[in-house]
């Protein structure tokens, strides 16, 4: 099975999830994407989406997915996103695809997380991926010094790279997260720090996990 296929097999798994008449989060990444094109055979089964990027939202609008500001949205049933890295307590490493910050808001307003991606992105401790984290532009080599001092690893400027709020993103090289609640929280207590790519303090509640087999249903 192709990379594709096992990310397609967890989309159309997801669809499981989708509560009809309530509105869901959906995130950002070549998962996602699987997972829109999944989410519009059954589009008139919600009332709308909240998307976790500008990317998303083209994409939700292009399969006519009513989208929603998350400011109009009081409740969501769930939150359905792929993931970078996720250890075996379904803590995650997000925001390859620079969404971070968004995809942690829109989360924080959903009921349930079901994270969604192949075997690949299992491991036992994060921090093969380099942990993004999105800063604010003057802050930079700040923030960077900072990181360094406190926790070790390699930060590096994603060149080229803005977000959709118009911050920039370092990618911390080398780090080996053996206490992912306490660096999430340590990390976001930096100035100029938005986000970070931890998802730790809030983890997957589930993970659909695409494997050569089917698919594995992980519950934190
Ligand atoms: C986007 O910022 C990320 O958090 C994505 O969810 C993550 O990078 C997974 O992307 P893929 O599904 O493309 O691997």
């Amino acid at each position: 099975m192709t990379q594709d296929e096992l990310k397609q097999q967890v989309a159309m798994a997801a669809i499981e999830y989708v509560v009809p008449d309530t509105y869901i989060g959906v995130g950002t990444g070549s998962t996602a994407n699987f997972f829109i094109d999944e989410l519009a055979k059954i589009k008139g089964k919600i009332k709308g989406a909240v998307a976790s990027s500008e990317a998303t939202a083209e994409r939700l609008k292009g399969h006519g997915i009513p989208v929603l500001e998350l400011n109009s949205v009081d409740e969501m049933s769930v939150y359905i996103d792929g993931a970078d890295e996720a250890d075996a307590g379904l803590n995650l490493i997000k925001g390859g695809g620079g969404a971070l910050t968004r995809e942690k808001i829109v989360l924080a307003v959903a009921k349930q997380f079901v994270c969604i991606a192949d075997d690949s992105k299992k491991v036992d401790v994060l921090g093969k991926f380099p942990l993004p984290i999105e800063v604010i532009p003057m802050a930079r080599s700040y923030v960077a010094r900072e990181v360094v001092k406190r926790f070790g690893g390699e930060p590096v400027l994603r060149e080229g790279f803005t977000t959709d709020n118009g911050n920039v993103i370092l990618d911390i090289h080398g780090l080996e997260i053996t206490d992912p609640v306490a660096m999430e929280t340590e990390l976001n207590s930096i100035v100029g720090v938005v986000t970070n790519g931890l998802f730790a303090a809030r983890n997957a509640d589930i993970f659909l996990c695409g494997t050569a087999n089917g698919v594995e249903t992980i519950k934190a």
